[in-house]
């Protein structure tokens, strides 16, 4: 029951940070493209969206570590896995900083910085396919 328990939120967890990154990104491709900052409106759901990616990567590390525990009794499985965990480490830390700095821009009323948030978009984008991949190839 626990292992069927973490597995649904690892799954569910996967969901929302896919949706974030879909949803967010497609927000700021659009008001990029467009020449445009959005407004607070659509700024008060980028951060929204930017805790709820935080919030899913947060969950998927602490069900990934029980699940890779329980399941295989470590860290040690094998080489696209650790690959898989090195990306999901990049993943939480950029997730961090960009929560970090649209908070603290928004205390100042101030846009988040551009490059910052494009360059974050562009790798997560990359990372979150490696880790597929890596899932996809250590689980297989
Ligand atoms: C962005 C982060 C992550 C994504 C997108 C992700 C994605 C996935 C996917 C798609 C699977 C299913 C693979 C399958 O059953 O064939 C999976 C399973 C698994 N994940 Fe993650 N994962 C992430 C983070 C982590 C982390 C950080 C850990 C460990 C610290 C972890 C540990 C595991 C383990 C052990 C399984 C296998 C469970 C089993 O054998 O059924 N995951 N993950």
């Amino acid at each position: 029951m626990t292992l069927i328990i973490l597995k649904f939120f690892h799954y569910l967890a996967i969901i929302f940070s896919g949706g974030v990154l879909v949803g967010g990104g497609l927000i700021q491709a659009i008001f990029a493209r467009s020449n445009q900052i959005p407004d607070k409106t659509v700024g008060k759901v980028l951060k929204i969206l930017g805790y709820l990616g935080l919030i899913s990567i947060i969950i998927l590390w602490i069900t990934g570590i029980f699940l890779s525990n329980i399941i295989y009794g470590g860290f040690s499985i094998n080489t696209a896995f650790t690959i898989k965990v090195i990306a999901a480490a990049f993943l939480l830390l950029i997730s961090f900083i960009v929560n970090i700095h649209v908070y603290n821009s928004s205390k100042k009323d101030h846009p988040p910085n551009k490059s910052i948030m494009k360059y974050s978009t562009m790798s997560t984008r990359g990372l979150i396919i490696v880790v597929l991949f890596g899932a996809a190839i250590a689980f297989s």
